[in-house]
Formats: structure tokens, C-alpha cells, sequence
């Protein structure tokens, strides 16, 4: 038996794929818009994207690609001697590039339909042929003469015909979408893939609209795909120095106009990363950029329908002895003195604050970081945000009962202190038999 085929090799093999389980579950039946440039076309490993969108498509996920075709139309105009003109970031479409325009689209158009019918043995498409709807789906009209200057061809998506749309993904069609536009006078207009996809993730409602961009997108301090951005601080990216590439500035302005109208999910996700579409929808670190209208991680009061949230986390810490049980009817009156990490719709961690105001003192209780998010500084974050609130209340001092996590408190400024330090109240309720420890802050010293 090869190393590869022992049932040792198989158990991480096993492992990833549950961790893949929550994910598989929350998309099937999903829409997503994906949206990629020309340059995708080009790429000798486009066959492997093809490949993982055909697996999202046996996931049960109701796909729209939109591509787009620039190169192609470069090149076209190039043979012919000519180029694209450029004005103002925006390119003018006159009759020979409307033509390249056609002739570039309907190439991309077969190519993609080829790939997405292979079905060879010995490929990842093997017994695989997905069927493609393409169509007039998009109703465009010209952008007209702006400043003087005529875009002839150059449209702007009007409208998309949703209950075509729909039913092509209803009979479990991929919906493929060139950047094309025809309007009800007959004509026929040069679009931007990101404008196309915008509008139809908007008119179908979808779930996630997708843009593959070309380079690494958006970066972090470590040069590697920000995790997250919100759709507010777009502008500021835009109007940056030096600018983003056209092309991405496209997908930024296309994705923040998306989530500014209702679409909760946007990523910009690294093309040429081999598998990072994959990475992105079934991992929770992902691989590219979530662009999102509220922060993707917050920590903030804690709200009612946080409970559910809260008992998630507290349960198996009860149920260690680590922390006492407080059911959800206990939670319910005191929710106010919690506080949440909210993590893209999940509750990561809990705090909760109770005070005794005219004894300068307050407890720090339910302390909770989810297990898959320690040993990243959210705990401090969490204990600097209690330790605020408690300050806001003229606190000096703050305790915490605690049977298993005295360390973690001392090397955070907290004291061990004999049982009489608790308010009388809190005394009396103490619970010998649990025989925690009582740690103390003085509040006064420096944050
Ligand atoms: C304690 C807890 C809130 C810390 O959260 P966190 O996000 O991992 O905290 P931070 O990232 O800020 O700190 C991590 C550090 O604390 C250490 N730590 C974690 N649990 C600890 C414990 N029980 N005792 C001592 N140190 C601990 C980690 O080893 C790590 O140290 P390192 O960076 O030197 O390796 C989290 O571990 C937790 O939820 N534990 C279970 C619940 C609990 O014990 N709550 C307190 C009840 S009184």
C-alpha cells in the first residue's frame, strides 16, 4: 500500500473534508454571481478554474459567471492596427471595437461552454457536462456623450431580465454572462464585466457576488489578501495614491454599490492563486477579501438574540467546570451587562460586567473565547473593553472567580484576594464547594 492510499494519509483528508461540512450545507441552493476578467481566458490554468466552479455547480450552488473579454478586444483592435481610446478612465466603443467587441465575446462564449461540457475520464470532469444558458439577458443603453465626448458604443446595464435569469438557473443551468448589452432600439453596447455582474447579483438578489481579480487585490501590512474591508473605506482606497488598477477600481466601486444596495456577502478573491475561489467559500480563514456594510468582526454590547449565540459558548465551559451554569431564562434580565465578539454573524467570545456601584467594585464573569479564535489576543481585547466599561462606572476594582484560569488573570494584573474581598452579597452566594479563587484588579493602576 502506498503512503498516499494508507488509512494514515486519509485521516487529515478526512478531517478537512468535516471542516468543509458547514459550508457545503450553508451554500447549496445559494446564488452566487462570479465575476472574472478576459485575462482568465488567456490563462493556461483556466480549465482548473473551470473545474472548481463545475464543483460548486455538483454542490447544489445556482451559479452566473460574467466574464470579461478586454485582452481579447485588444488584440483584436491591435491586428487591425488600432487600440482602445481611453477618456476619463472610460473606454470609447466605436464600430471596429464594437465589432472586435462581438467577435472577442462569442470566442469567449464557446470556449467556456466547451470546458464546462468536457466530460473526459481521467479529468476532474469526468461524467460531468453542465449545461450553459447564455442569452440577451442584459438591457442596456449608451453612456452617451459626456463632457464633450461621444462613447458610441460604451453602454451602461439598464436592466437584467431576472425571470430569464431565473429560470435558466431553476432548470439547473450555469448562467454565462458576456459583457454585452442590447438595447430595445436593436443595438448592441460594450459593457464592464463588474457592471454586469453587479446588476444581476442585484436583480436575482444573490448571496455572494464574487469578483476574481487579477494580482492579489487588496493587501494587508503582510502583502497578503486583507481579510476584510468595509464597504465605506472603498473610496478612500480609490482615491488613494497610486491609484488601483482600473480594472480592480472597477470590481471596488461595483462591490461597495453592491453592498451599499443589499448584497451581504462581496469578495475579491486573487485569481491566479491556484484554488483560492475553493479557499475562500469553504475554509474560515478564506484567501481573499470579504467587502462587507458592517464590520465582518465587532465587539459591542451584547443584544437579546445574542443568547443563543452566548449559551454556544458557554455550555461546554460549564459542562468542563469551568464556568458555573447561567441557562438561557438566567441570561434573559442580565444581557445588558454582556458583551459580545460578533464574527461574521457568530458569537466568538463573552463578558459580562456586574457592578456594585457604591462599593467602587464590579465582577467580571462568563469570560469566553470560542476555541477556534484563542491565542489571538481577543481575550485581551475583551478584557480591555470590561475593564473600560468598569472605569466608565468609577470602578476601582474588579474580581473574577476562577477555578482554571487564575494564570491567565495574574499575568493580566489581577491579584489572588481571600474570599472576604467580595462584596457581602457576593459572599454570601459564594459556592465553597466550588472553592474558586478570587483575583482582584485595582482599577486605578494604568490601563
Ligand atoms: C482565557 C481565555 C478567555 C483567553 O482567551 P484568548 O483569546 O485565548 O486570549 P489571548 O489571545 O488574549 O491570550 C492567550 C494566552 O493566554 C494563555 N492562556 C489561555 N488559557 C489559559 C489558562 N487557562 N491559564 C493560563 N493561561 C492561559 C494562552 O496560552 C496564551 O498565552 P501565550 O500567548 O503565551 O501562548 C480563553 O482561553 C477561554 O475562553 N478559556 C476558557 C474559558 C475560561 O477559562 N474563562 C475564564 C473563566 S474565569
Amino acid at each position: 500500500m502506498s503512503a498516499a492510499t494508507s488509512p494514515l494519509a486519509a485521516v487529515p483528508f478526512v478531517h478537512w473534508f468535516r471542516q468543509c461540512t458547514p459550508y457545503i450545507h450553508a451554500h447549496r441552493g445559494r446564488t452566487f454571481v462570479i465575476t472574472f476578467g478576459g485575462e482568465a481566458l488567456d490563462d493556461p490554468r483556466l480549465p482548473a478554474l473551470v473545474h472548481d466552479i463545475a464543483l460548486l455547480h455538483g454542490l447544489g450552488i445556482r451559479l452566473v459567471l460574467v466574464h470579461g473579454a478586454r485582452p481579447q478586444i485588444e488584440r483584436r483592435l491591435a491586428d487591425r492596427g488600432t487600440r482602445l481610446r481611453y477618456v476619463g478612465g472610460l473606454r470609447i466603443t466605436d464600430d471596429l471595437a464594437l465589432a472586435c467587441v462581438k467577435d472577442a465575446a462569442g470566442s469567449a462564449r464557446v470556449e467556456l461552454e466547451a470546458l464546462l461540457s468536457m466530460g473526459l475520464a481521467n479529468s476532474p470532469m469526468a461524467g460531468v457536462r453542465i449545461p450553459v444558458a447564455s442569452g440577451n439577458f442584459v438591457t442596456a443603453r449608451p453612456i452617451g456623450v459626456l463632457d464633450g465626448v461621444d462613447y458610441m458604443h460604451t453602454g451602461k446595464v439598464r436592466r437584467i431580465d431576472r425571470d430569464a435569469l431565473t429560470a435558466a438557473l431553476n432548470a439547473g443551468a450555469v448562467a454565462l454572462m458576456p459583457p454585452i448589452g442590447y438595447s430595445p432600439t436593436g443595438e448592441v453596447f460594450n459593457l464592464a464585466a463588474a457592471d454586469v455582474a453587479r446588476a444581476a447579483a442585484l436583480s436575482l438578489g444573490a448571496d455572494k457576488l464574487i469578483f476574481l481579480v487579477e494580482g492579489d487585490g487588496i493587501t494587508g501590512a503582510d502583502a497578503e489578501p486583507a481579510s476584510s474591508l468595509l464597504a465605506a473605506d472603498v473610496e478612500a482606497l480609490l482615491t488613494a495614491e497610486p491609484p488601483p488598477p482600473e480594472e480592480l477600481a472597477q470590481a471596488l466601486r461595483a462591490g461597495a454599490d453592491a453592498c451599499h444596495s443589499g448584497i451581504r456577502r462581496v469578495h475579491l478573491i486573487p485569481r491566479g492563486r491556484d484554488g483560492a475561489l475553493l479557499q475562500e467559500l469553504f475554509t474560515r480563514d478564506g484567501a481573499g477579501t470579504l467587502i462587507s456594510d458592517r464590520p465582518f468582526e465587532e465587539l459591542r454590547p451584547a443584544r437579546i438574540d445574542d443568547i443563543p449565540g452566548i449559551r454556544v459558548l458557554l455550555e461546554p465551559l460549564e459542562q468542563a467546570g469551568v464556568l458555573v451554569p447561567r441557562p438561557r431564562e438566567d441570561l434573559e434580565p442580565m444581557i445588558d451587562r454582556f458583551s459580545v465578539t460578533e464574527r461574521d454573524g457568530t458569537v466568538i467570545s463573552c463578558a459580562a460586567l456586574f457592578t456594585w456601584p457604591d462599593q467602587g467594585i464590579g465582577e467580571l464573569a462568563c469570560v469566553a473565547v470560542h476555541p477556534d479564535y484563542r491565542a489571538r489576543g481577543r481575550g485581551d481585547k475583551l478584557l480591555a473593553r470590561m475593564e473600560a466599561l468598569a472605569r466608565e462606572r468609577s470602578l476601582t476594582r474588579l474580581f473574577v472567580l476562577t477555578t482554571q484560569t487564575a494564570h491567565w488573570f495574574r499575568e493580566r494584573g489581577f491579584e489572588q484576594a481571600a474570599v472576604d474581598a467580595l462584596p457581602p452579597e457576593r459572599r454570601a452566594a459564594y459556592n465553597a464547594e466550588r472553592n474558586s479563587k478570587v483575583y482582584v484588579k485595582d482599577l486605578r493602576q494604568d490601563p
